[in-house]
C-alpha cells in the first residue's frame, strides 16, 4: 500500500478549511494513517523544502509554512501519492481545475493551502521528517472491501 505526505498549511488552517479538505481525501478511499496538529520551526521547514533552496520564492515559502499550525497527514492507498496530487490541483490556484482542492478553495500562487508528496522516494523522506514509525497505524477500513479491490494495485 503507498503512503504519502499531506500537510494542511497554515491558510487551510486559518480558514477553518480543515474539516471540508480531509473529507476529499476519505470520500476518495484514501485512509488516514497518522495525523497531528502542529506547528513547522524553520529548521523543519529547511529539510522539508530543502529542494526549493536557493529558488527566489523560497524565503516566502519558509516564512509562510512556519506562520502558523498546519495539519500533517499520512495518508495510505493504491496509488496514494499521484491520487493526492489529483485531487490536490496545479500548483498555483489561479491554475487549478475547479473540483480540486486548490482550483476550489484559492487563487494565490503561494497561499495554495496543501502539500503533497510528488514521488515515492519524496514521500519516503517527507513521512520520517513528521512521524515516528510508531505513530503510524495500519488498517483496513472494512470500506475497502468495495472501494479498494484487492491485488488490482
Ligand atoms: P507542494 O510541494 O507544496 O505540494 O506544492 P507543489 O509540489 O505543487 O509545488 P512545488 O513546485 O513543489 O512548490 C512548493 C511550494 O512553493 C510555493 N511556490 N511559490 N511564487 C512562486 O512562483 C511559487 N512557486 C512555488 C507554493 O506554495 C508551492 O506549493
Ligand atoms: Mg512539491
Amino acid at each position: 500500500m503507498e503512503r504519502t505526505l499531506i500537510i494542511l498549511k497554515p491558510d487551510c488552517t486559518h480558514r477553518r478549511l480543515i474539516g471540508r479538505i480531509i473529507q476529499r481525501f476519505e470520500d476518495k478511499g484514501l485512509t488516514i494513517a497518522g495525523m497531528k496538529l502542529m506547528h513547522i520551526d524553520e529548521t523543519l521547514a529547511g529539510k522539508h523544502y530543502a529542494p526549493h533552496q536557493g529558488k527566489p520564492f523560497y524565503p516566502g515559502l519558509i516564512e509562510y509554512i512556519t506562520s502558523g499550525p498546519v495539519v500533517v497527514m499520512t495518508l495510505a492507498g493504491p496509488n496514494a501519492i499521484s491520487v493526492s496530487r489529483k485531487l490536490m490541483g496545479k500548483t498555483f490556484g489561479f491554475e487549478a481545475e475547479p473540483g480540486t482542492i486548490r482550483g476550489d478553495f484559492g487563487m494565490s500562487k503561494t497561499y495554495n493551502l496543501i502539500h503533497g508528496s510528488d514521488s515515492p522516494e519524496s514521500a519516503a523522506t517527507e513521512i520520517a521528517l513528521y512521524f515516528k514509525p510508531e505513530e503510524l497505524l495500519e488498517y483496513a477500513p472494512v470500506t475497502d472491501t468495495w472501494t479498494n479491490k484487492p491485488g488490482e494495485a
